[in-house]
């Protein structure tokens, strides 16, 4: 009987997709390149295999281990090393679960392991048993290097895109958002799971909520997230937020803002009130680097999803003014475009660069059709599948490219150099501030 309802499923949710705000029958109507087939992974190890092996940053000086087992009696053990096959360490973290509708998870382990040391190659193993793998650790010092790709889905352009940003060594990876693509057909967030294990075990893997990550189904899964929140643990707590939707953390001299396009945002919201918290914690003396991740963007000269972001860039983007945030990040247009810095419409030298890269290379293909003419505010704008690369080489100075996919090879298509806002002396104090931010102030501008 079970196994017959498993069949009805996706027959059952391409009903309900239409009466949900959550999936993707985006009804654009422009023509796309072809979206590429969905590579669906399956599992072959014994039940109690670690599978969906991911590393996230989980605070200072720690990561957090995440798997999970179809036996739900695996331990939720890591043991780590700085040589192959020692162990000097071993922790012993979390699980959880979830259920949506017919489907039951399997055993979701999350633990947090630590002090580790910067830089370093640590080779563990999840679960008490298994092959060994091997993550390394963010450095402290510039330079840092960040891969960021959006709308990632799992096709074989997401794993084109994947192997390309592997292809050269990079320290953290940053995801705004649109992940699996399960859309409600949880198998396919194990499956997505198993497709980047083989990144996502090795270096962290940082994340924040798309729209296809909210999976609300009328009366059936009225509550957003259940998947995402339970797969995709981030250090929300380590970083005072109440919810995994929106966290930051430090890496090196940056400092890192994932912001939730999905959740309330109005100045009344729990998000606000942590973000202006938040913004005014940071010292840009230890991170003089600060950018933002969303996903639906605030800036977007594309067909695709008009005005999408504009509520949420009505209500914050003050606040990421004011604090001087270098760079905002964003996904949901499936296509590349990087404007000049901004403030309020307007190209303003102390605003941040905006960037949308959403072309991972999900299943639904690209955004093709740029509005016309082109704004003055937007610097470069191409539909192609690629992945982005930000390498901060110091306090003042990092590297911007992207590297579009070329089918087997991967080009540099686009670069840029970016300044720091800290070191700007012409944008701080801002107008309206007092006193320059303490961390700035005893500093010769
Ligand atoms: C387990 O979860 C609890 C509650 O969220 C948390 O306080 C605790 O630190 C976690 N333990 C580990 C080892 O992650
Ligand atoms: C993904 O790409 C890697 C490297 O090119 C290749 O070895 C692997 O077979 C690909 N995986 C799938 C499922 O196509
Ligand atoms: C979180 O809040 C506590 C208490 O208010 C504070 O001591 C700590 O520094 C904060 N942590 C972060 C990462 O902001
Ligand atoms: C793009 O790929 C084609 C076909 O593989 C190749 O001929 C061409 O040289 C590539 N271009 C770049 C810039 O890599
Ligand atoms: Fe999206």
């Amino acid at each position: 009987m079970e196994k017959f309802l498993h069949a009805l499923l996706p027959f059952i949710f391409f009903l309900l997709r239409f009466t949900s705000r959550c999936c993707s029958s985006e009804h654009e109507t422009y023509s796309r390149p072809p979206a590429r087939n969905i590579i669906f992974s399956p599992h072959h190890g014994l039940q109690s295999a670690a599978q969906q092996v991911h590393v996230s940053l989980a605070g200072r000086d720690h990561m957090r281990v995440t798997w999970i087992t179809d036996d739900k009696h695996a331990p939720s053990i890591v043991e780590y090393g700085k040589q192959p096959g020692t162990y000097s360490a071993e922790v012993t973290g979390n699980h959880t679960s979830y259920r949506y509708f017919f489907y039951s998870s399997g055993k979701i382990h999350h633990v947090k392991i630590g002090p580790l040391e910067p830089g370093t190659v640590y080779y563990y193993r999840c679960g008490g048993s298994g092959p060994e793998l091997s993550f390394k650790t963010p450095p402290a010092t510039f330079p840092l290097e960040f891969v960021v790709i959006g709308d990632l889905g799992q096709t074989e352009w997401t794993n084109s895109t994947l192997t390309h940003a592997s292809s050269r060594d990079y320290d953290v990876f940053l995801l705004p958002g649109d992940l699996s693509y399960a859309d409600t057909n949880q198998p396919l967030w194990d499956s997505f799971g198993r497709l980047v294990e083989r990144h996502a075990s090795q270096r962290p893997w940082m994340v924040t909520e798309g729209n296809h990550e909210i999976e609300i189904l009328p009366i059936i899964q009225p509550h957003g997230f259940k998947a995402y929140n339970a797969r995709w643990l981030m250090p929300y707590e380590e970083s005072n937020s109440s919810s995994n939707l929106y966290y930051s953390f430090n890496v090196a001299g940056a400092h890192v803002i994932m912001l939730g396009s999905y959740t309330d945002f109005d100045e009344n919201s729990d998000q606000y009130r942590w973000l202006e918290a938040d913004l005014s914690s940071i010292d840009r003396k230890k991170t003089p680097w600060v950018i933002v991740l969303l996903h639906a963007p605030w800036y977007n000269t594309n067909n695709a999803h008009q005005g999408e972001g504009e509520s949420m860039r009505k209500a914050m983007e003050e606040l990421l003014y004011k604090a001087r945030v270098d760079a905002v990040f964003a996904g949901h247009v499936h296509a590349y475009e990087r404007f000049t810095r901004i403030y309020d419409n307007k190209v303003d030298p102390c605003g941040p660069v905006y960037i949308t890269i959403g072309d991972g290379g999900n299943r639904e293909g690209l955004a093709l059709t740029f509005k016309n003419p082109a704004s003055p505010l937007s610097l470069y704008r191409e539909a192609s599948f690629g992945h982005g690369r930000l390498r901060m080489l110091d306090e003042t100075r990092a590297h911007w490219s992207w590297h579009r996919n070329n089918d087997s090879n991967s080009f540099s298509a686009d670069e840029v150099w970016l300044d720091s806002l800290s070191t700007s002396a012409a944008c701080w104090p801002f107008e309206g501030e007092k006193e320059p931010p303490e961390s700035i102030a005893d500093d010769e501008l």
